[in-house]
C-alpha cells in the first residue's frame, strides 16, 4: 500500500519554501576553519525522508558538505551501542550546558563533560571509541556511515587538514581534559579521530536518510537493516533534544520541539520520531553556529507539518 504523504502538497510546500528562502543570505560562513570559509553561500538544500523511505526534496540536495558537529549524535550512538549506556554515562553527562559548542569551561569537580553534543563531550566519546576499537575506531565510524547512506563513505581531506592546522581550541580542550583524567587515551589521537569524523562528507539527501533512520527507531528506511538498538536511539534523541542546539537548545525546543543537531559547515538535521527525518544545508550561520536558513526552514516545516512533540 502506498504511504500517504505527510502533508498533501508537501513537495509543492518544499519548493515554495526553498524559493522563499533562496535570497536570504543572512549570517556568515564559518571562518575559523579556513576551508569552510570558501563554501558557496548560495547552495541551499532541503530534504525530508519519511520513516518508510519516501523522500521529498528541494534545491541542491546532491552537493556534498562535511558533517562537522552533525556527526556527534552518530559517534555517540556508536559508543552507546558498542560500549553500553552505563559505561558511557560514567564519562559523559547528559546535561545541557548552556554554553557554546566550543566552550572550554569544565567542571573540574565532576570530571565529566556536560554532554556529548559540545566539543568536550564529543572528544571524550572519541576517546571511548579509541579505547574500545583502537586503530579500528575510524573504520567503525566509516562502516556506520556506509550503512546509513548506502554509499562508500568519503572524507574531505582539505577540510580535515584545514581544521587540523587551526584546531588550537580543541587541542587545548582535549589536553586539559587529559590532564584532569577525563579521558584516558592519547589526546592527539583522540583529537584526530574527532576531526576525521567532522570531515566526513554527506549530501543533504544522505542526511535526511540518516535522520530518518533515527526517526524509525534505528532501522534504515530503505535497507531494513537495524543499525541502532531502540534504547540507543531513545538516548541519542533525548540528548539531541536537550543539548543538540547548544546554548539555543531551550529556544529551539520551545519553538520547533524536535531533537536536532547542527554543524558549522551549515548542515542541520531534525528528527520527528516515528515520522520523518529532516535535513537542510546552507553554509551561512547564525550567532550560535547554526545554519541560518536551516533554522528558518526547519521551523517552518515543523509548523506546517505540526511536528512539535508537545
Ligand atoms: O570542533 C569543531 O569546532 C568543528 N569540527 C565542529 C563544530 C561544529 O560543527 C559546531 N556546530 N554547530
Amino acid at each position: 500500500m502506498t504511504e500517504p504523504d505527510p502533508l498533501p502538497e508537501l513537495q509543492a510546500f518544499l519548493d515554495e519554501l526553498h524559493q522563499t528562502l533562496a535570497s536570504d543570505l543572512t549570517g556568515d560562513v564559518a571562518h575559523y576553519i579556513p576551508e569552510l570559509a570558501t563554501s558557496d553561500p548560495h547552495t541551499f538544500a532541503i530534504s525530508i525522508t519519511t520513516k518508510n523511505g519516501r523522500t521529498f526534496q528541494a534545491g541542491d540536495v546532491d552537493v556534498p558538505f562535511t558533517l562537522q558537529s552533525v556527526s556527534k549524535p552518530f559517534s555517540y550512538a556508536l559508543a552507546l551501542q558498542d560500549i553500553g549506556c552505563a559505561e558511557v554515562l560514567q564519562h559523559v553527562n547528559v546535561e545541557p550546558s548552556g554554553n557554546p559548542f566550543n566552550s572550554i569551561r569544565l567542571d573540574e569537580g565532576r570530571s565529566v563533560p556536560d554532554n556529548p553534543m559540545i566539543n568536550a563531550g564529543a572528544l571524550v566519546v572519541s576517546s571511548l571509541l579509541l579505547g574500545k576499537h583502537q586503530e579500528k575506531a575510524f573504520e567503525r565510524l566509516l562502516d556506520l556511515l556506509q550503512d546509513l547512506t548506502g554509499k562508500p563513505p568519503r572524507i574531505n581531506l582539505n577540510v580535515l587538514q584545514s581544521e587540523n592546522s587551526t584546531a588550537h581550541r580543541n587541542r587545548a580542550i582535549v589536553y586539559l581534559m587529559r590532564n584532569l583524567n577525563m579521558l584516558d587515551q592519547d589526546p592527539e589521537k583522540t583529537l584526530q579521530l574527532y576531526l576525521q569524523q567532522c570531515a566526513l562528507e554527506v549530501t543533504c539527501a544522505d542526511l535526511s536518510m540518516m535522520a530518518a533512520t533515527l526517526a524509525s527507531g534505528g532501522v534504515h528506511p530503505l535497507s531494513g537493516q537495524r543499525i541502532f538498538d531502540p534504547a540507543v536511539v531513545r538516548a541519542v534523541l533525548s540528548v539531541m533534544y536537550s543539548c543538540g542546539m547548544y546554548n539555543s537548545a531551550g529556544d529551539w525546543g520551545f519553538r520547533v520541539g524536535l531533537p536536532a543537531k547542527s554543524g558549522v559547515s551549515g548542515g542541520l538535521m531534525a528528527v520527528a520520531p516515528g515520522q520523518m527525518g529532516i535535513a537542510i544545508y546552507s553554509a551561512k550561520l547564525d550567532a550560535h553556529g547554526h545554519s541560518h536558513r536551516g533554522v528558518l526552514a526547519c521551523q517552518r516545516i515543523a509548523e506546517r507539518l505540526g511536528l512539535h512533540l508537545f
